[in-house]
């Protein structure tokens, strides 16, 4: 090997050794960049399904990887009668499902979780809880930072915003209090009036920095994830526009059905379930314009413009652009599953969408003509959650005698769940003599190189309202843009005569309703 080959192996190995470096672990302050302020957590609805399931769980993750502020506490109240140590006992039995419970971590957690009996509509059972907090507040030196996560039916958030806010807890740094946030839960209403309505009575007492709208999905790492592709790399952004892109799908199927939440998704069906929040949020990330800064209100504002451009749907011809299903019997996973009609709670002759496919255009510069395609529904073949960006062919095949007009055309797929990765298929040339192109795929995992804690979503709503940090949550404005723009589609699909022909049967673990696909060609 000569000198040069010996210099070339150096600097090739320095390279690599380099990228390994930035590669592997997560750079300091990745989690938690500043020690969180002191606070007391107090959860709304402690006695129900959502405390158990994840907000504890969640907490607790936090707490043993001292992700928690110290000292903090959470005061669980619900009308149930518990004492401290019966909601102790509850919440341990809830996180004994997960494997290796950290028994030692639990027991100084649990000193940390006290309950509180309330009535959501009596004004002295929050006078008695302001005075617990207070007492509290002053054992544990809390400081007077307080979360309210409503963990309840949303029919009762306004009272209880409004319960709060009358004894005084909503103010901030007055009368003995630090910061005051409040945690509300979609659905933010069912159309844009009730929306409307409930951010008043949210409003009468807290202002906008002090509420935060969850959105599950923007927690999730692959989510975030997509602004930093297409925002940190200089090579996506010029080439993500009306003139290379030929159309987007936004994809976000479930294998599971209804579940036992029959009473509320009656009520809801998938438009409001997953296309109100969920969807509309994937299609800002993917459509919004860059911000000046990565900061709350410049992240909103932008989509906020997104929502805002969104071309309405020709109600009177909504077949073209809206197709609506709902899952009959069918197989999944090899098991048998019954139809969303047989499910416990649905009403044998329910007209409930399980399953909605949307094509929808955004009225701006950048995506004038490209059609983004929305689908969601329960019980479809597998869970798949994914952006894909199909872009246009080739201007021109030179291939054109030999490989025939179509040359298949690139794509980028930023997979969500369960798949987290970033994959782009492109052409390449078939090794051999002949000409022949073959279509391959590069992909990243989302994982890979790093051996770090992972959030799950919960425990990134509640660093990110600890820290008073909004980025990831709805503001006011992108919930009412939002419900401008389905609610005349819902009022349309309610509403009709043939409302019963409108809802496409589709089997369980098919990938819904056949007609959806030629939504395409329309
Ligand atoms: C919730 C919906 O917001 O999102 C559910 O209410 C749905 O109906 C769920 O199943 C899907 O979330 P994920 O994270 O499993 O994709």
């Amino acid at each position: 090997m000569s000198v040069r080959d010996n210099k070339l192996n150096e600097s090739v190995e320095t390279a690599l050794a380099e990228i390994k470096t930035q590669d592997s672990g997560m750079p300091e302050g990745c989690i938690v960049d500043e020690p969180l302020d002191p606070c007391t957590i107090i959860i709304v609805g402690a006695s129900g399904d959502l405390t158990a399931r994840k907000l504890v769980p969640a907490l607790f993750n936090l707490y043993v990887n001292e992700g928690l502020p110290n000292p903090f506490l959470v005061v669980g109240c619900s009308r149930t009668e518990m004492s401290d140590h019966g909601f102790r006992t509850k919440m341990k039995e809830s996180l004994e499902t997960v494997d290796g419970l950290d028994q030692a971590k639990w027991e100084t957690f649990a000193k940390c979780l006290y309950y509180r009996v309330i009535d959501y509509e009596d004004p002295s059972s929050f006078e008695g809880l302001a005075d617990v907090l207070r007492d509290l507040d002053k054992k544990h030196k809390t400081r007077g930072n307080r979360i309210f996560d409503l963990a309840i039916p949303p029919s009762l958030y306004g009272t209880v915003a409004q319960m709060i806010g009358k004894v005084g807890l909503s103010i901030e740094r007055e009368e003995g209090n630090g910061w005051s946030r409040i945690v509300v839960e979609k659905p933010f209403g069912r159309d844009l009036k009730t929306a409307v309505e409930l951010d008043k009575a949210l409003h009468e007492y807290f202002k906008e920095h002090q509420i935060f709208r969850i959105d599950h999905y923007l927690a999730k790492e692959t989510v975030q994830n997509v602004l930093m592709f297409r925002f940190a790399n200089a090579i996506f952004e010029p080439i993500w526009n009306r003139n290379y892109i030929d159309h987007v799908e936004i994809t976000a199927a479930e294998s599971l059905g209804v579940e036992h939440r029959a009473g509320y998704y009656e009520q809801a069906g998938v438009l409001r379930d997953m296309f109100q929040n969920h969807m509309m949020q994937l299609l800002a990330l993917t459509a919004m314009e860059p911000p000046s800064l990565f900061e709350a209100d410049y992240v909103r504002d932008e989509k906020v413009k997104v929502f805002r451009s969104l071309r309405p749907f020709p109600v009177e011809s909504l077949n073209k652009y809206l197709i609506l299903g709902q899952y009959g019997p069918g197989t999944i996973n090899g098991e048998k599953v019954p139809a969303y009609r047989e499910e416990p709670g649905v009403s044998p002759n329910s007209l409930t969408p399980t399953f909605a496919k949307m094509k929808v255009f955004i009225g701006n510069w950048r995506w004038k003509g490209v059609p983004f395609y929305l689908t969601s529904g329960k019980r479809m073949a597998r869970k798949l959650t994914q952006i894909s960006i199909q872009f246009k062919e080739v201007p021109h095949s030179l291939f054109r005698p030999v490989l025939g007009e179509h040359i298949t055309a690139n794509r980028l797929i930023l997979g969500i769940h369960p798949e987290e990765e970033i994959t782009l298929t492109f052409q390449t040339k078939y090794p051999g003599a002949k000409v022949c192109l073959r279509s391959v795929t590069m992909d990243f995992l989302y994982h890979q190189n790093y051996s770090g804690p992972v959030l799950e979503a919960y425990e990134k709503v509640l660093i990110d309202c600890i820290q008073g940090d909004q980025t990831l949550f709805w503001r006011q404005d992108a919930v009412e843009r939002s419900w401008s723009f389905l609610t005349p589609i819902l009022e349309q699909c309610e509403t009709c005569g043939d409302r019963g022909e409108r809802l496409l049967p589709y089997a369980a673990g098919s990938w819904g309703p056949k007609a959806a696909e030629a939504l395409r060609q329309s």
